[in-house]
């Protein structure tokens, strides 16, 4: 049985994008897989986060993920900090990876902006984190949307810069899993951007909390184009915000843009919206109150990250002992 890893970061409330281009995906795996699943809380840190509202962000988002249908029976999970292997991995993969590979990184670039100079060191070795994250656990698969892609070559780059420079064959290979007709989903203000739980915007992304009225009134507002829907995927190009919502769609209905465009070519968008935004709040609201009864209870849910991390650890630990051992460290 091949072995998952993914996280998500407790940088904001999870987004309809990381529920369709993850979430979904991690819960369905569960089925033939041994997985793994975090909170990337030390990933979180790269940019600032407010002490006193960081436990509380992981906590809310370990409730979402569970209640997304991530069992913590069957799955380990935990929240990254708990687990010491993953920061000492990622040390010695700060020393594997190459500046030049990090400079290709395009998230740093985008996270980073303009003012390049201040952004935290951290920002700039997170990928090597990542890739401490994966391969700590020896991990071979990784469910993950679109934009983590990148990341995920670059984590092979350094397991066989690894095993070459060691003369081992030590890290497995990783395939990135980005599955389904959501593995993108953009802005609901502007289709050539992700959505994203950091975007200063409420309107421009769907939280996993949004009730039913606010979930219709972001759908509503959207933007889209004039056109009515086209009758085949072919007549999306160029039409960004109309491309987004039929994949949400599809994703929701478990079909694809033919399947939707098949039904829905033709109409004007206040019709498609409406039947959209039903869609969403079918999926959305139990998830939603299963978070809020979850919260309720917020002592059970750090026991649940307690026991996923010491899990996570004993199979963590010895293959980072060995990553040591091979780098040459004195073990006395
Ligand atoms: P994060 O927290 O940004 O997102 C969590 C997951 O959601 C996916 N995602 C999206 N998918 C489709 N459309 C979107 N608009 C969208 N926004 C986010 C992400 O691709 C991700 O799968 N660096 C990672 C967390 C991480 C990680 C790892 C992932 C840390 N260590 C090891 C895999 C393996 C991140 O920031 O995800």
């Amino acid at each position: 049985m091949q072995r998952i890893f993914s996280a998500i970061q407790p940088s904001g409330i999870p987004t309809l994008g990381n529920f369709l281009g993850a979430l979904r995906n991690w819960v369905k795996l569960q089925d033939d897989h041994e997985c793994i699943f975090a909170v990337a809380d030390l990933h979180a840190i790269t940019v600032w986060q407010e002490p006193a509202q960081l436990a509380q962000q992981t906590r809310e988002i370990a409730a979402s993920v569970i209640a997304c249908g991530v069992d913590p029976g069957r799955s380990v999970f935990f929240h990254q900090s708990a687990v010491r292997a993953h920061a000492q991995l990622a040390w010695i993969f700060n020393c594997v990876a190459r500046l030049g590979w990090l400079n290709r990184m395009t998230q740093f670039k985008d996270k980073a902006g303009k003012d390049r100079e201040n952004a935290s060191s951290g920002l700039y070795v997170y990928p090597n984190l990542m890739a401490a994250d994966i391969l700590a656990y020896h991990a071979t698969r990784v469910p993950v949307g679109d934009d983590q892609r990148q990341h995920l070559e670059l984590a092979n780059d350094i397991a066989q810069k690894f095993n070459h420079d060691y003369g081992v064959a030590f890290f497995p290979p990783i395939e990135a899993l980005v599955l389904g007709p959501a593995a993108r989903v953009m802005s609901l203000r502007d289709g050539t951007k992700k959505m994203s739980k950091s975007d200063p915007s409420e309107q421009s992304r769907i939280n996993l909390t949004d009730d039913a009225e606010t979930i219709a009134q972001k759908i509503r507002r959207a933007k889209t184009d004039p056109q009515p829907l086209p009758g085949d995927p072919a007549g999306l190009d160029g039409r960004p915000e109309a491309r987004n919502l039929v994949g949400i769609y599809a994703a929701l209905a478990d079909t694809d843009a033919v399947g939707v465009l098949r039904e829905h070519g033709g109409q004007g968008f206040s019709a498609f919206k409406e039947a959209l935004a039903e869609r969403l709040v079918a999926t959305l609201a139990p998830i939603a109150a299963e978070t809020r009864r979850l919260l309720a209870d917020p002592g059970t849910i750090d026991a649940i990250l307690r026991e996923g991390a010491e899990r996570a650890a004993a199979i963590a630990d010895p293959i980072v002992a060995e990553a040591e051992r091979l780098v040459g460290f004195l073990r006395t």
